[in-house]
């Protein structure tokens, strides 16, 4: 992942910076090039040069199985030392973002031709589907939030430069309107509910609320969605969330205008990101499709017939996130219902960091934190969620073709389950074959208070012929 966590102490202005990649001495490479061995018909990795890495996120590669896919997934893991703020993807922090140059390095190790189709079932800020347009794949992405989505969705945009002129235009009148609301002290009511308001200073408030209501009254609805991504970017920055990933109180201070003045440069930040992707775009790239669903029910939402060539995602890490609470700010702004996610969202910490079971002895403080045993239902619990995704992805892969799986170490309570292993021991429950894995260690994980250490993994698997 590419480490989309704020971290930052309170300060006067929001920072605009995202946690950077930790390099780490000692970096060993992760296996010798395979010498001599014959790429699998049609499915292997290409063999192409093996990227230098300039540093490393988390320490060495190692990489085992067969080893022309060990070979690619640990090259991928490797690439991961590359900028990761490229193209439109840094535009909008997304918890556990893929790093863009490990989806890179997968399509491009994974090529099949033109055309060929990649399917990600969790693809949150949309990561897979931009490198999948620049690399001339078709892209089918999903997720359960409907707030991946609508980003997702603007990420890909293609808006050449009269399009971004006039998206320009728009994104400065709206920004000039909530500027003279905020001056003429222009009363406005924000359309949240009184927990959601007590999230945000009063002055913040109005002045969000305002905002939203001249972005709501753009006309061009491509560019009223967008603006909206625009304002999910900058929201939780203004609100006493202290991260992207914690819910505790952080008090700011916060000027009046400020939050437009945010708006305005975030606005501009991707009107330049769309330029870059622009480029990089090949003449015929195909834009990517989106539908909202849980990916286990995904056959039945697709009905029928899907299939496709590769599989490349990043699903939750085990007890490691809850998407719809780190989101509940966007959520409540931009009337999304999160229901479907909040009842659906699979390796959630709020449910696989405590027992299920009635009887769970954990004291109520150590519940709220989550630093509880989360006891063997968690891991059942877990092992259902993952092996039920991997049934899903036997379905929709073609046959012959490989699933690319990114995961960590799940937490589950104090206990770290290791994710390569469990997909290995899962795969073939799903007649699934295994083929690889590369790992690399994440020191600065949380661990449940044990030490035991996390790791990421890039597994791959085939749905056999
Ligand atoms: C690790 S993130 C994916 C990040 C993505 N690869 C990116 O680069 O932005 C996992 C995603 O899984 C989604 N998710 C959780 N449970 C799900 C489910 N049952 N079905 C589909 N998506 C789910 C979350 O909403 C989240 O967007």
């Amino acid at each position: 992942m590419s480490g989309d966590e704020d971290t930052r102490a309170d300060t006067e202005a929001p920072s605009e910076q995202e946690r950077s990649a930790k390099n780490e001495p000692g970096h060993e490479p992760a296996g010798k090039k395979p010498e001599g061995k014959k790429p699998k018909k049609g499915k292997a990795p290409r063999r192409g040069a093996r990227r230098e890495a300039l540093s490393n996120l988390g320490g060495p590669v190692d990489s085992r199985g067969d080893r022309a896919f060990a070979f690619a997934l640990a090259s991928a893991m490797e690439a991961q030392a590359e900028e990761a703020d490229v193209l439109t993807h840094g535009f909008h922090t997304y918890p556990a973002r893929m790093h863009p140059a490990l989806a890179r390095v997968v399509l491009r190790e994974f090529d099949l031709g033109p055309g060929s189709e990649v399917l990600d079932p969790f693809c949150g800020g949309g990561t897979v589907a931009v490198e999948a347009m620049v690399a001339g794949w078709r892209c089918l992405g999903s997720d359960l939030d409907p707030l991946a989505l609508r980003l997702s969705r603007v990420k890909v945009e293609r808006r050449r430069e009269p399009q971004r002129a006039r998206f320009t235009e728009v994104l400065e009148a709206v920004a000039a309107a909530s500027e003279r609301r905020v001056r003429g002290r222009v009363e406005v009511r924000a359309a949240l509910s009184p927990e959601e308001r007590s999230w945000y200073d009063v002055h913040v408030l109005k002045e969000l609320a305002g905002l939203l209501e001249e972005i709501r009254a753009v006309r061009d609805k491509r560019d009223r969605q967008a603006l909206e991504m625009v304002f999910s970017a900058i929201v939780v920055k203004f609100s006493r969330q202290r991260s992207e990933t914690a819910d505790r109180d952080a008090p700011r201070r916060l000027r009046k205008g400020l939050v437009t003045e945010f708006f305005l440069r975030k606005g501009r930040e991707l009107v330049e990101r769309w330029a870059a992707l622009s480029e990089a775009l090949p003449e015929r790239s195909h834009e990517p499709r989106f539908v909202q669903s849980d990916a286990r029910r995904l056959p039945t939402t697709l009905s029928g017939e899907y299939r496709c060539d590769l599989v490349l995602t990043s699903p939750p890490y085990g007890g490691t996130y809850d998407y719809a609470r780190h989101h509940a700010r966007r959520h409540a702004w931009l009337g999304i219902n999160a229901k479907h996610l909040r009842e659906g969202e699979i390796g959630a910490r709020r449910d696989l960091s405590q027992p299920h079971s009635k009887s769970g002895s954990a004291r109520r403080g150590e519940r709220r934190s989550g630093r509880v045993e989360a006891g063997k239902d968690a891991q059942a619990r877990w092992d259902q969620q993952v092996l039920d995704t991997l049934r899903t992805l036997h379905e929709l892969l073609s046959p012959d073709a490989v699933a690319v799986l990114l995961m960590g170490d799940a937490q589950l309570g104090r206990v770290a389950v290791p994710a390569d292993r469990q997909l290995e021991a899962l795969a073939p429950v799903a007649e699934l074959e295994f083929l690889a894995a590369a790992s690399q260690p994440r020191p600065e994980w949380w661990t449940g208070g044990h030490g035991q250490e996390r790791r990421e993994h890039l597994v791959a698997l085939r749905r056999p012929a």
